[in-house]
């Protein structure tokens, strides 16, 4: 696998002195690492003017271009910003603010207008698992969340079981497995990476796992020894 890409989805954490402690630790040890921080919007560009050496990520972005949208921030002032990536719809946004595959599509559109990887996440909640639905609540969502101009070479998808995310519970290497190829398959390989719980002990054994490309990290990426372990465990499998 091609130096798999890591990347650090801070969420609703941290102060701008708290956000360039940890960033100065990741910058320290990123080098040839393929790293991405997704921070809040307010530390974007503290940490654009303090460290030169990482790749920047927004958390979310707006469906409309410009104008009358209040609180809302668009793909190309995260650009501007210095973001080359932007997380779209997490789970937490779907299911929190009610955030819609359609509306996911409006906002990946305007990330690839503006020249942002579009981070597409995917994933089904414990009861859809229970079910027995996973594939058919990703294939859902991958139709109608992914923009027709996406491609293998503009966007990432994140398999993100909703029932791991923040639990400690990591899905079997087999269903990992499953599920990357189908979205392979559905998107005719766009790059999929995993996130729910990942850790330090358990990020090599996922980055094993056919199709998986890379990692999201939520919890673990706030602390910057763990994420050294997770970005390190990149080495045991290249
Ligand atoms: P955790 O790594 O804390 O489970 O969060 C995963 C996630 O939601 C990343 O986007």
């Amino acid at each position: 696998m091609p130096n798999p890409i890591i990347i650090a989805n801070w969420k609703m954490n941290c102060t701008r002195a708290e956000s360039l402690e940890i960033a100065r630790a990741i910058a320290g040890y990123a080098g040839n690492h393929n790293i991405v921080v997704c921070p809040p919007f307010t530390v974007l560009f503290p940490l654009v003017q303090a460290l030169k050496n990482l790749k920047l990520g927004g958390q979310d972005c707006s469906a409309h271009e410009k104008g009358a949208h209040t609180g809302e921030i668009s793909a190309s002032q995260l650009k501007d910003a210095g973001c080359s990536y932007v997380i779209l719809g997490h789970s937490e946004r779907r299911r929190n603010l009610n955030e819609q595959s359609e509306l996911i599509r409006e906002k990946a559109t305007r990330a690839l207008n503006s020249g942002l990887i579009p981070i597409i996440c995917v994933g089904e909640t414990a009861e859809e698992k229970k079910l027995g639905h996973t594939l058919e609540i990703i294939g859902e969502q991958l139709l109608s969340s992914v923009p027709a101009g996406a491609n293998p070479g503009n966007a990432i998808i994140a398999y993100e079981p909703v029932w791991s995310i923040g639990t400690g519970v990591v899905p079997k290497d087999a269903e990992v497995a499953q599920a990357a190829e189908f979205i392979v398959r559905a998107t005719k390989n766009i790059p999929i990476i995993y996130g729910g719980s990942v850790n330090g002990d358990n990020a090599a054994d996922l980055l094993k796992i056919k199709n998986i490309s890379g990692l999201l990290v939520g919890g673990a990426s706030l602390n910057p020894k763990e994420f050294w372990k997770i970005v390190n465990s990149v080495n045991v499998t290249v």
